[in-house]
């Protein structure tokens, strides 16, 4: 396929969402992936054959989730600035719960909805101001973040929306960060999340679920860290005291381990101070997050060569001094046209690809029962041109 390309494994697709799916069997759950990680095609696919429900964080994640064959009620519609038109897609098609993220917004939801002659099935995220322990940028549920609505202020937006016509009221939400590897924030979510459900109950409020949102973190470094089973033994002593069904909506948990991002080295150079640069064909256009979030990746080369390890930086082609995907790593002796892999690459690797630099996008390869598929092709420069004059 020549490189970059990015190459999963069915295998640990399903492997990662049965964890889940058997952490939460003793509580009712419904576990609804979260497409923003992963959407190609073929892997949205994949997780729905598992049973798995979706959810959209756009207008273009419930086409997509459709397009893999997901039934709109089986969608719930999250995120922060959803547009009149998504809303009003999304509430044609009967999708099964938006998450609303203001008054404001749950508003607008009863209007289209009394337009469309519809009622919208609705729940309101909260903001509970809890600090998830992980990076500031994927950090969601503090009172600084954009998200949800403060959770003070949530009983009473529901409350004072009781007769509303066009809403009708199935949930609650909550998602307070992602890449989280310790308990207690997420423990504290769902008591926080189940008290709320308790007191709305005490209203009068028939809820059908409680949305206990996504992230699970992976083991990036390879070392042992919190999983599924934990994470369930957490969460389940709280969601116990309401008994509602449970809604998840993991996404790096399910789909991380599962991808490796593979590029070739194009060049090495080593600076008079000793430092040691592999400069490979791919970089931050196909991989952010090691630039954007300062994440580590473990890297390792497809084909070892002999020889000591020393330590390399190893680099992206992208004119940025941000495009690095390690410093300092170990790594054995690396020659021109060496393959690395790039691991742990499954969540929030292809998905925010871009074009800068005129960099095109890379092949995606699933591999299953020893077989392997072209699940999305290179991008060709004339695909990129044919949206300009
Ligand atoms: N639900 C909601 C409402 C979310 O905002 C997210 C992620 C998820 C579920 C799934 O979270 P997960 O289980 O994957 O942690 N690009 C960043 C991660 C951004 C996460 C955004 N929201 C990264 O590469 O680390």
């Amino acid at each position: 396929m020549g490189t970059p390309t990015y190459i999963y494994s069915a295998r640990a697709v399903r492997d990662s969402y049965r964890a889940i799916d058997d952490a939460f069997a003793a509580y009712p759950h419904a576990i609804h992936y979260a497409l923003k990680a992963n959407s190609t095609l073929a892997i949205a696919r994949l997780l729905r054959s598992l049973g798995s429900r979706a959810d959209a964080n756009s207008g273009g994640e419930i086409r997509v989730a459709q397009r893999a064959g997901f039934e709109a009620r089986d969608i719930v519609f999250t995120g922060v600035g959803k547009t009149r038109d998504e809303l009003e897609y999304a509430i044609a098609e009967g999708v099964g719960t938006i998450n609303a993220e203001s008054a404001g917004e749950l508003d607008r939801i009863a209007a289209i909805a009394r337009a469309q002659g519809t009622v919208a099935r609705v729940a309101v995220r909260v903001n509970p101001d809890i600090d998830p322990k992980s990076h500031p940028h994927v950090s969601t549920g503090l009172k600084t973040n954009k998200f949800g609505v403060p959770l003070q202020e949530a009983r009473g937006i529901y409350r004072a929306r009781r007769e509303t016509t066009g809403l009708q009221f199935v949930g609650v939400h909550i998602h307070i960060g992602s890449q989280i590897t310790t308990l207690e924030p997420l423990r504290r979510a769902a008591a926080a999340l189940t008290s709320l459900a308790l007191e709305l109950r005490d209203d009068g409020f028939v809820l059908e679920h409680v949305d206990l949102g996504g992230g699970l973190g992976i083991a990036y470094e390879g070392r042992p860290m919190i999983n599924p089973v934990d994470y369930a033994g957490a969460v389940i002593p709280e969601l116990r005291r309401i008994g509602a069904p449970v809604v998840l909506e993991p996404g790096r948990a399910v789909v991380g381990y599962s991808g490796a991002l593979v590029a070739r080295v194009v060049d090495t150079k080593c600076f008079p101070d000793g430092r040691t640069f592999a400069v490979l064909d791919a970089g931050m256009g196909e991989l952010i997050r090691p630039a954007l979030y300062g994440s580590f990746h473990r890297i390792v080369p497809v084909a070892r060569r002999a020889g000591a390890d020393s330590a390399w930086d190893v680099v992206g082609p992208i004119c940025e001094s941000s495009d690095v995907f390690a410093r300092d790593r170990m790594l054995p002796p690396l020659q021109v046209d060496d393959l690395v892999a790039i691991l742990d690459a499954g969540a929030y690797g292809s998905v925010m690809g871009s074009n800068y630099n005129r960099h095109l996008l890379p092949a995606e390869v699933l591999v299953d029962e020893g077989k392997w598929a072209v699940i999305r092709r290179r991008q060709t420069l004339e695909d990129v041109l044919a949206l300009e004059s």
